[in-house]
C-alpha cells in the first residue's frame, strides 16, 4: 500500500536541508509536494527539478508574516484541491546569550525566533487543521529539536520555541484527533544541513559529532522518515509522539 499516492503535502522551508529530504521523500512515495520557501529561488528551482513524479510547486512566502501564512495555504488549496498532510519544518536560529546580550538584541532574538519557529507553525498549524477538518482528516507534522529538551546556552530563544512547539503540538493531537487529523512531532540533534554546518569550526564540528555514540550527524533523510512515519495512515494512534532523532545524544525518559 502506497499511503501519499495522490496526496497534497505542503512543506515549509522545502526547499533546502531536512525539507528538501522530506520533499524528495513523499514525491518518491508518490506525492504532490508543495515546496514553500522565503527567498533562495535558485535552491527552490533546484529542490523541484529534483521531485520524482508531476504536479509539484514552489510557493514562495515569508512565513513570519501573517499574511504570507493565510495566502500560502489559500493558494495551496487553490493550487492543489486539497491538503492532505501539512509539514512544519522552516525555522531558524539566532546565536544570543543571557550574559553579553544588550536587552535589545535579547528581545529581538526571542521575537524573531518565535515569529518563525512558534506563531507561523501555531497558524499554519490553524489554518490548515480548517481546510483538513472540512475533509475529512489530514496529518500535521512539526519539526523541533533536541535543544527544546536538554538546553540551549547559546540560543536560548531557539530552545525555547521548540519547547513550545511541542508543547502546541500535543494540545493540537489531542482536540483534533476526533476530526481524524493526526499531529506530530519529529525532534532532531545535529543534522548535516546549511543550519548546522554553515558555521562551524573544525573544533566545534568534532566536539558536535562526540555527543553521539554514532560519531556522526543525522543526514536529512534519516528525519525526513521519521516525518512520512507520523504522516502515513498506519501512525494514527502515535498522534501526540515526539520522535528523537538524535542518535542517542541525548536521551530523555
Ligand atoms: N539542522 C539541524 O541540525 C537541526 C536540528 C534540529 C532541528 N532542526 C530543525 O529542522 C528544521 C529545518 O532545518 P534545516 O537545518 O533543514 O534548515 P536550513 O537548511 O537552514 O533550511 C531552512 C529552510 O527554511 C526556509 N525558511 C527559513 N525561514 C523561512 C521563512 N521565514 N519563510 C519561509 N521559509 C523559510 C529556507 O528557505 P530559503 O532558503 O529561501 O531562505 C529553507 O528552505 C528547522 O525547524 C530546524 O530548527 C534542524
Amino acid at each position: 500500500m502506497n499511503d501519499f499516492k495522490d496526496k497534497t503535502v505542503l512543506i515549509t522551508g522545502g526547499s533546502r536541508g531536512i525539507g528538501k529530504a522530506t520533499a524528495l521523500a513523499f514525491a518518491e512515495q508518490g506525492a504532490r509536494v508543495g515546496i514553500n520557501f522565503k527567498s533562495n529561488r535558485k535552491a527552490a528551482e533546484e529542490t523541484l527539478a529534483e521531485l520524482s513524479g508531476k504536479g509539484h510547486e514552489l510557493f514562495q512566502f515569508d512565513i513570519s508574516k501573517k499574511d504570507a501564512q493565510r495566502q500560502l495555504i489559500d493558494d495551496v488549496v487553490s493550487k492543489f484541491d486539497q491538503l492532505d498532510v501539512s509539514v512544519n519544518n522552516a525555522g531558524i536560529s539566532i546565536e544570543h546569550d543571557v550574559v553579553d546580550d544588550n536587552l535589545d538584541h535579547w528581545i529581538s532574538a526571542f521575537e524573531n525566533t518565535f515569529q518563525t519557529n512558534v506563531f507561523a507553525a501555531a497558524n499554519l498549524s490553524f489554518l490548515a487543521a480548517q481546510h483538513m477538518i472540512k475533509h475529512r482528516g489530514g496529518r500535521i507534522v512539526s519539526i523541533s529539536s533536541r535543544g527544546a529538551f536538554r538546553g540551549e546556552p547559546t540560543k536560548p530563544a531557539y530552545g525555547a520555541s521548540k519547547a513550545a512547539l511541542n508543547a502546541m503540538s500535543q494540545s493540537l493531537a489531542k482536540k483534533l484527533a476526533p476530526h481524524h487529523i493526526y499531529v506530530g512531532v519529529v525532534a532532531p540533534g545535529f543534522t548535516e544541513t546549511d543550519m548546522a554546518t554553515k558555521t562551524l569550526t573544525p573544533i566545534e564540528r568534532e566536539n558536535l559529532l562526540r555527543e553521539s555514540p554514532f560519531k556522526r550527524m543525522a543526514q536529512p533523510q534519516e528525519v525526513a522518515h521519521a516525518i512520512l512515519f507520523l504522516a502515513s495512515q498506519k501512525a494514527a494512534y502515535a498522534s501526540g509522539s515526539i520522535i528523537d532523532v538524535n542518535g542517542a545524544s541525548y536521551l530523555r525518559s
